[in-house]
């Protein structure tokens, strides 16, 4: 017998919850779209529709349209529910301080949840988007739980050392370093490579 190898496309579960900073989730999908040979599996939370509402203007189904393939986040037994169904991993950006709190605890009440728990339980890689400020301790354990099971906890915190120039290069950039975490390469994305005036910066320190 042989055995078959790898199934192409690599598939990419993005969850998008309803903390701020809606357009990391939108960026993210944008930049999907040129990862040739990559499929991605979307699910937006109720809240994560309302606040694209309210800080983009956008619709469900411009975010939707991007995605390869669409789960409603009630439907538990879609095939990024079960960990037969073989994924790089999930990233959910941004992540809510419920959702964080539900995958942390293993609360899987719904698609988000149970397919982050499945990521976690099959040790795919799982990169959560936290998104809130200030921290409480609820929050921060939380964290905590969630890194002790193998999650990245990875809060969208600009790369003020590249100088971003507007927000939205600040966005691209710190999507770019989520799809870093799955080998997924941004072309021409700014990376810190100690340029000479910055290491005689450092010198006259
Ligand atoms: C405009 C807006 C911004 C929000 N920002 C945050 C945030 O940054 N972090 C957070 O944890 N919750 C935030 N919330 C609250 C969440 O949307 C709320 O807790 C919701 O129940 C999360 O549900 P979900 O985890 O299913 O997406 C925000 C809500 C709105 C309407």
């Amino acid at each position: 017998m042989t055995l078959a190898p790898t199934p192409t496309p690599q598939r990419l579960v993005i969850a998008v919850s309803g903390a701020s900073g809606s357009l990391l989730g939108l960026r993210l999908l944008q930049l999907m779209q040129q990862a040739s040979g990559w499929e991605t599996h979307l699910v937006l939370s109720s809240a994560a529709v309302l606040t694209a509402k309210l800080e983009l203007n956008e619709t469900r189904e411009t975010f939707e349209a991007l995605a390869t393939q669409v789960h409603s986040n009630k439907d538990i037994g879609a095939s990024i529910a079960s960990g037969s169904f073989r994924t790089a991993g999930m990233v959910v950006i941004p992540c809510s301080m419920n959702t964080l709190s539900g995958i942390a605890n293993g609360a899987s009440s719904n698609l988000i949840t149970r397919a982050a728990d499945v990521t976690l339980k099959e040790r795919r890689k799982l990169v959560l988007v936290t998104r809130e400020a200030p921290l409480n301790l609820i929050h921060l354990r939380n964290m905590t739980l969630a890194t002790e099971a193998g999650a990245v906890i990875m809060p969208p915190v600009p790369s003020f050392y590249l100088g971003p120039c507007s927000l939205d290069d600040a966005v691209t950039q710190m999507a770019g370093r989520v799809l870093d975490q799955f080998n997924i390469d941004v072309p021409g994305m700014k990376r810190w490579d100690g340029p000479v005036q910055a290491s005689t910066a450092a010198q006259n320190f």
